[in-house]
């Protein structure tokens, strides 16, 4: 894995290997399950449908759903969600070539167009061992894109249209001109969606003042960043539309505006409906967002316990690409391991000493950049680092040391790859727990419940 070429500009002959345990490959059956359980009543009623299917996906050896992978797609409303379907290249039966895919979606798609233009699919992803030609990745994420159905009730595209039809613009503003005060204001915003949503939902108690509230937990006071961004944009749309536009939806806009902002891509069709808490307490901070020393099981299950998959967990690290850390969180990682007196022996050598000139022993409270090639462009660089050991955070590493983990890390580097896989858990993240209807309320100023 250390001497692979670079496939990132797609054209490198070397080619990222993809290793999935073939005990993680689930049945066939299943996937054909998921492809033909959308049918209208005529397919249900039509065997030759399904048969056609699974004529086609055969032979069944190749084609895994990615559920054990954390690849089975969300159904999101409106909304494109992409899947992977990466193949072995070595053996021939157990091959599929992009071409032959390319038929195949496009054929179903044409079968199949009363389903997808009803908006509502599902993709599966594959992922089998062996050396993936760098075109073919891409060739099969362009391939996989399918209309998915968030089904978050409550939650919908243009919410605001009728009741605030400038709030989206509003909040983008906002924004937009803290970004211009400060490049690296995307990254506080796109980690508040984050900090916000694993604890109690996507319901903007991380914005409450109280005594004991998140704001004071551990991993958020003196660190989180970007309340004045979010601030200007609520007072703006109370006055615009007073009473309305829910501060948890201010967090999900500006992280989505943030996105765009510093990242590379559009982010269409973003849900809006989000309702606010009333309730913010400090200790469960500690106890629904994972610390920066987590292993990769201890990630795994704080994000399964928000709904989120392996894959989600992987790519939405990839926010590490922006932002700053403070030295006091990997001074121990850098100088004094585990008490051994040495470095982290994971980390690349190299990088150590990087991180060491940056942060002295005595300063805990310096800030550096978490990725430093391009600090406030979102990107997959991070994957290139954490692939060559250069993730700042032992979670970081962590990514790297289960054999999906280093799979995923390896898709990642791929930018059309990243870009889009990143955008899909950015909106499975925002729609964690949210509160909707009349299970929520609209706090007129989001610090005070
Ligand atoms: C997987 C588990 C994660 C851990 C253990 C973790 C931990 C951390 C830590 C310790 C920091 C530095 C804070 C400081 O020094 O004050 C940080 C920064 C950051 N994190 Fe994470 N994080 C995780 C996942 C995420 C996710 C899912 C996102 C968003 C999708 C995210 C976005 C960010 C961003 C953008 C920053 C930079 C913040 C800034 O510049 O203000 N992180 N993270």
């Amino acid at each position: 894995m250390e001497n692979e070429t670079s496939a990132v500009d797609g054209q490198a002959e070397n080619i990222p290997e993809i290793i999935v345990p073939k005990a993680s490959l689930p049945a066939f059956d299943h996937l054909l399950e998921d492809v033909t359980s959308k049918k209208t009543q005529h397919e249900r009623n039509d065997p030759s449908h399904a048969n056609l299917l699974r004529r086609r996906l055969a032979p069944p050896a190749i084609v895994p759903t990615i559920d054990g992978l954390g690849f089975t797609t969300a159904r999101a409303k409106r909304e494109r969600s992409i899947s992977y379907t990466l193949f072995t290249a070595r053996s021939r039966t157990r091959k599929l070539s992009c071409a032959a895919h390319e038929s195949l979606f496009k054929t179903q798609r044409i079968e199949d167009s009363r389903r997808y233009r009803r908006a509502e699919s599902q993709a599966s992803c594959i992922m089998a061992g062996a050396r993936v030609k760098a075109f073919a990745i891409l060739c099969m994420v362009a391939l996989c894109l399918h209309m998915a159905d968030a089904q978050v009730r409550g939650l919908r595209v243009n919410y605001y249209q009728r009741s605030c039809p400038r709030a989206e613009q509003i909040i983008r503003t906002a924004v937009q001109n803290g970004f211009n005060s400060d490049p690296t204001i995307p990254a506080g915003l796109i980690r508040m969606l984050f900090h916000d949503c694993f604890v109690r939902g996507c319901d903007a108690s991380v914005l409450l003042d109280n005594a004991d509230s998140e704001k004071l937990g551990a991993p958020n006071a003196n660190s989180l960043r970007g309340f004045e961004v979010l601030d200007a944009a609520k007072s703006a749309l109370e006055a615009a539309c007073p009473g309305v536009v829910s501060c948890a939806d201010v967090i999900a806009y500006a992280a989505r505006d943030a996105m765009e902002v510093a990242g590379t891509v559009k982010v269409p069709n973003w849900l809006g409906g989000r309702k606010d808490g009333s309730t913010s307490v400090s200790a469960e901070t500690l106890t629904e967002l994972p610390a920066p020393f987590s292993n990769f099981t201890t990630l795994q299950r704080a994000f399964e316990r928000k709904g989120l998959n392996q894959a989600d967990l992987v790519i939405l690290s990839g926010a590490h690409t922006i932002g700053i850390a403070r030295c006091g969180i990997i001074l121990q990682r850098i100088y004094n391991f585990k008490g051994t007196g040495q470095a982290d022996p994971a980390i690349n050598p190299a990088y150590v000493q990087t991180l060491r000139n940056l942060c002295p022993s005595n300063a805990p409270g310096k800030q550096i950049n978490m990725e430093m090639l391009t600090p406030t462009k979102i990107d997959a660089n991070y994957f290139n680092d954490v692939q060559a050991g250069r993730g700042l955070f032992e979670s970081d590493n962590a990514l790297r040391t289960t054999p999906i983990g280093r799979s995923l890390v390896s898709v990642y580097r791929v930018p059309q790859v990243f870009n889009a896989a990143f955008v899909a858990s950015m909106r499975k993240m925002a729609s964690i727990g949210v509160l909707t209807g009349s299970n929520g309320k609209i706090r007129t100023k989001c610090n005070i419940a």
